[in-house]
Parts: C-alpha cells; structure tokens; sequence
C-alpha cells in the first residue's frame, strides 16, 4: 500500500486481534466454508480451532487444540450437512490451551458463540450467572450463558440485552437452534465485516478480518463499534441497529485487496501494520488493570497478598533483545514509585554471573514468545535460588507462560514481524502498572497514582499522532538510508529508548547502530563521531532536557547531522537540530511508549527504502529455542 497513513481512521483498517472468527449463512453446506475461512485466518497464528454448524434442530460442534488440520482430521468423515455455521480460531486470553476453551462455546446443546476480544467484567457477570456450572476456564463461556438468560425467543434482542452490561471488547456471532435461519453479529472493540454475494443465491460470510472474505465476495459491510447485525438465511438484506437501537443503512464497501494485502490490514508490511496497531493492543493491555480513583492498579498475576509485596526489596527484570530494553525502560518506575531496588540483565548473562538472590527478590521474566531458551534457563536459575518469579509474556500458554505460573500477558496479538514493535510497548505498559502497583503499596501518593493513570489512557491518541508523521518520517528515512553507521542518544528513560531505536534499525537495515547514553559519549563514542555520522537524539522535554542539548552539541561541532525526537512546541531544538520529530508531551516515566514509536517508524522506513525484507531479516528469528 502505497499511503498506509490513508488507512487510519478508515474501517479498512483492522488491527490484529488475538482470534479469529469466521461464519456462513446462504445455501451450501457451510462446513468447507467455514474450515477454509479459518485456514484463511492461519497467518496470524492461534491455538485451537473449532467451528459449531444448526443443522435440523440441533448443533453440531467440534473444536480442537492446535492446526485446522487437525480439526479437520477430528471432523473426519462425519457429516455436518447444515448451511448455517460459525468458526474460530483462538489466541488464548482467559485460561490454557485446551479444548474445552476453545470455541464455539455452546450453552445447553442450543447457543453457539465465537468471541474475540476480552469481557472485562466477567467476575460480576459469572457471579450472576443462575447457571453456575461451567465447562471451560473463559470469559467467553460467561458471555455465552449471559446471552442464553436473556433469551426469550428473538435472539437480537437477547444480545443487545445482554450487552447493556458488558464491558471490555467483542466482536461477536451468536446463532441459536431455534432461530435455525439466522446469525446474530455484535462488535465493540474488536473487528467484524459481513461479505455477501448474489452470484448464484443470497450467502453472507462473516469474518473478524477481510482476508476470509475475499475468496468469496468482494462486497463487504463493517460493522462500527456498539452495532448488531442479524442476518437472516436467503435476505440479501442485513439488519443492522446501532447502540441507541436505531435502525443503519450500511453502505457496501467494495474490497480490491488480494489476500496478502487483507492479511496485512491493507499494509505493506506486518511491522508496519504492528506499528500501526500500537494505540490499540495497547488499551488492550492496560483495560481492566487498574483503578483511577484509587490511584492504583491492581494486576492479580503475581499470586501474592499484599504484604507479599511489601517484602520484596529487591527486583531483577531479564529477558533478551526488545524484551530486555522493555525491561530497561520499567526499570526508572520501579525505582522512582516503589523505591525498590531495581536491575535489568541479559537473561544469558543472568544466568551464568552467579546472581545474588533471597526470599525477598522478585525476578520479571519479559519475552514475547515466551518460548526464549536463554530466559526460560534464567527462570531456572531464579527459582532454583529462591527468587518469586513472574512472567510478562505475550503468548498464552508458551513455555515461559507455564513454566512461572505467576504472571501477566500482555494482549498485544499475534506479532508476525521478526522486529518486536506493539509487543514492546504493552510490556513497558504491564510493567508500569506493576510499578504503581508496588508504588501505592509503599510511598507514591493517590494523587501521583491518578496522574499516571490519566496520563496512560491519553496514550493512544498520543501514540496515534506519532503515526501520522509515518509520511514525514520516510522522508527523513530515504536521506539517514545513506549512512553506514548511526548513533542513537538517550539519557535518564530515553536511554533504553535509543538502545530500541539503534537495534530496531540495526536488525532491518543491517546499518550499524549503536545507542549510548547521553553523558557517556564524550567518554568514548565521541571518537565515532563525523560528518558521516548522524545523530538520533531523544530530546525531549523532561529533566534532562538541558544536558541532552550540551551533548547533542558535542557531536553537532564536529559536523554530525542531527535528528531530533523532540516534545511537541519545543522550537529551540531546531537550533541544535538539523531535523525534528515531534512527539505529544506525558509524564517522563510514560515517555518511552511514545518515544520509541518514531524509531519504529524510522527503522521500517529506512530498510524499505534500502529494499530489506523487512518483516525477515536476514540471520534473525522471532524466536530462538536455543541457548
Ligand atoms: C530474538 C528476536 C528479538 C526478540 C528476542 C527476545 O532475538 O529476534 O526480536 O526481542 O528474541 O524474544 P522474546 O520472544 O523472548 O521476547
């Protein structure tokens, strides 16, 4: 795509979202459909599928951990000759990997559910469940049975009840076996678009991402957030009503895209589209985590009482690449909000330098995978030691996820790009969390609490304005590509920042980058410095400010070039700077959720224009197995 920037804003755009749903209604037998629906979905990654189909009056369902290939193989010869069908394919949130979470969730043999998303409220809505016997470990069973006891007959109007008090993200399709000819379809949060084709009979296909929808129609309908849609078996028609139940005329959109752009949002490429998913994976990962009144945020994973928590004095965060620099960029809130005594290391290094650990250290393993072989050794040595250990992990239900126990996924979705972007920010976004958390337990004020808190939720539209400069970002990019080698400079939390933004670019442009601190670069890095020799600088406006300014003048006196990460209104930088980005103004702990998305944007644009094959770097692997 050529102005990917055009995207934001437009229904075209569809983040990545941890599931993946599918559904038919015409006149063939929806079971192929559904199951080529879901191979269509399999690029993004899951893991479990199942697909549910009404056929005479009752339900058939099966659902199976692992490849669609391998629920097509339980499926076997059986017959499911019904042409009414909704399938999934899932990327764990609530509860393991096993079949019984899998969807469909089915109630009473009679309502069929696929859910993508998270209920944020699902404690409260279970606890008034009259049903409380439950076959799964998901929020996604709750929704169901929610649903199913407010069912009267008019399976519409049982959703739109039962969604007056749901909160979080869904994008939903219901059918039930006494509405034989009908799917229902509800979206909050969470993408859902309606295909239909007329060709030889009226058939809807519903998806949770266009790519499904190609192979059949081209002729699509979105859903916006707070509509439901009920599509009736042979009407070409949909009814769709919004959140106030008035009726929508929903135009049809008419889709150009081949697969492999649907696949990647309509994007160039999976890093960019991870780039551009940023504002949303994060809410993603704080939803639910916290409460602005109290001041505090309140992650259940660590598996400890309060006390528990007091008593930990020390804290060690490891892991490898981004995942550590992730670590790095927490380190400033723990030790600023919680006065704990925090270090990042290596999870290679950790593991072998013999490290100092009692009762009273927590040790947060990040990884995105959460399948590192360097970091799943490093928990080993932890335990083995006598340190609590937690996992801030992506994946559900990756090694490191079970190894720990403890812990706290990130909801960033899958991350396809060997280069870690969304992934990065929501484990800085988790850690931040847990450093309030640790915060208000000891010496950080309600009122401290509240600001960060309030800060955190403008993030996304802040992340946003950051993306819309991807087109000026490429221009900056198209001149940096020239340079053999480039230095990045950060002090205080912009340190780790520079580290991300030189590895970032080092890892897709193979250019040789370096971040360093501020201070340190008359004390060696200065040598490296020339005309040849730009200068990526995070200046912006926090404590630091001024002493950032002294040593970007260093390197501008001897000819470098010099690119500015700047606050936004900060006209003096331009005095010490040969280009600018702006980046909206937080509270500094939150400045490395912003800063480093224009160092994404950079490193994508630079290695495009240098014709890398971004999203496989050359000698890189998104995740490595071995030590
Ligand atoms: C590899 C990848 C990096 C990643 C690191 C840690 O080196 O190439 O992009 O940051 O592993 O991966 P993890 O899955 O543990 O976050």
């Amino acid at each position: 795509m050529k102005n990917s920037e055009k995207r934001i804003g437009n229904d075209l755009y569809i983040p990545s979202f941890m599931c993946g749903i599918v559904g038919y209604i015409g006149k063939k037998q929806a079971l192929p459909v559904l199951l080529q629906g879901l191979r269509d979905l399999e690029y993004r990654g899951y893991d479990s599928a199942g697909i549910a189909v009404l056929d005479a009056g009752k339900l058939d369902c099966i659902r199976e951990v692992g490849k669609v290939d391998m629920l097509a193989k339980k499926i076997g010869s059986k017959d499911f000759p019904g042409n009414v069908g909704i399938g999934h394919t899932r990327w764990a949130t609530h509860g393991g990997v096993t079949e019984s979470n899998a969807h469909p969730q089915i109630v009473d043999g009679k309502l069929a559910l696929v859910h993508n998303g998270i209920i944020e409220n699902y404690r409260e809505l279970k606890s008034r469940l009259k049903d409380q016997n439950f076959e799964s470990e998901t929020d996604t069973e709750i929704l169901a049975k929610w649903i199913s006891e407010h069912y009267q007959g008019d399976l519409t109007e049982a959703v739109r009840e039962a969604l007056l008090e749901v909160r979080g993200t869904y994008g939903i399709l219901v059918m039930h076996v006494d509405n034989p000819r009908e799917l229902v379809a509800a979206r909050l949060g969470s993408p859902l678009c309606i295909g239909t084709s007329l060709n030889l009979y009226v058939e809807h296909f519903v998806a949770s991402d266009i790519t499904a929808l190609i192979p059949h129609t081209r002729q699509v309908r979105f859903l916006n957030d707070g509509e439901i849609a009920t599509i009736i078996q042979g009407d070409s028609e949909i009814k769709i009503t919004n959140s106030k139940n008035e009726m929508v005329d929903r135009a049809v959109t008419e889709i150009n895209w081949n697969v492999e752009t649907a696949q990647k949002g309509g994007f160039e490429h999976f890093m960019l589209k991870e780039i551009f998913d940023q504002p949303t994976v994060f809410e993603d990962a704080i939803r639910g985590r916290f409460n602005v009144e109290e001041g505090t945020a309140h992650l259940g994973g660590l598996n400890m009482t309060e006390a528990e928590m007091r008593e930990m004095h020390r804290i060690i965060i490891i892991g490898e690449g981004t995942a550590r620099y992730a670590g790095l960029a927490a380190k400033y809130a723990f030790e600023r909000l919680a006065n704990i005594p925090t270090e990042v290391d290596f999870s290679s290094e950790f593991r072998y330098r013999d490290p100092i650990i009692d009762p009273h250290t927590l040790v947060f393993a990040i990884s995105q995978s959460g399948e590192t072989a360097d970091t799943i050794m490093a928990i080993r040595e932890a335990r083995r030691k006598g340190a609590k250990v937690a996992s801030i992990v992506n994946v559900v239900g990756s090694s490191i996820a079970r190894e720990t126990k403890s812990g706290t996924y990130i909801h960033a979705g899958p991350e396809l790009a060997v280069a870690s972007t969304k992934a990065y920010t929501n484990m800085v976004a988790v850690l931040l969390l847990y450093a309030l958390q640790f915060g208000r337990l000891k010496h950080t004020t309600v009122s401290t609490g509240q600001r960060m808190l309030n800060q955190l939720l403008e993030i996304p539209t802040k992340m946003n304005q950051v993306l819309e400069q991807s087109n000026a970002i490429k221009k900056i990019a198209t001149e940096f590509a020239q340079y053999e080698n480039i230095l990045f400079l950060g002090r205080g939390v912009n340190y780790p920042v520079a580290l991300e933004g030189a590895l970032k670019l080092k890892e897709c442009s193979y250019i040789h980058c370096e971040g360093f601190a501020g201070g340190e670069l008359k004390h060696g890095p200065l040598a490296l410095v020339s005309k040849d020799v730009p200068i990526v600088a995070l200046m912006t406006k926090n404590a630091l400010y001024e002493k950032m300014v002294s040593n970007v003048q260093e390197a501008r006196a001897r000819g470098s070039k010099i690119l500015a990460i700047a606050t936004v209104g900060d006209e003096t930088v331009k005095e010490v700077a040969d280009n600018v980005i702006y980046v909206p103004k937080t509270m500094e702990l939150l400045e490395p959720l912003l800063n480093t998305i224009p160092l994404q944007l950079l490193a994508y644009h630079i290695s495009v224009s240098l014709g890398r094959d971004v999203d496989r770097p050359r000698n890189l692997a998104k995740s490595v197995t071995v030590e």
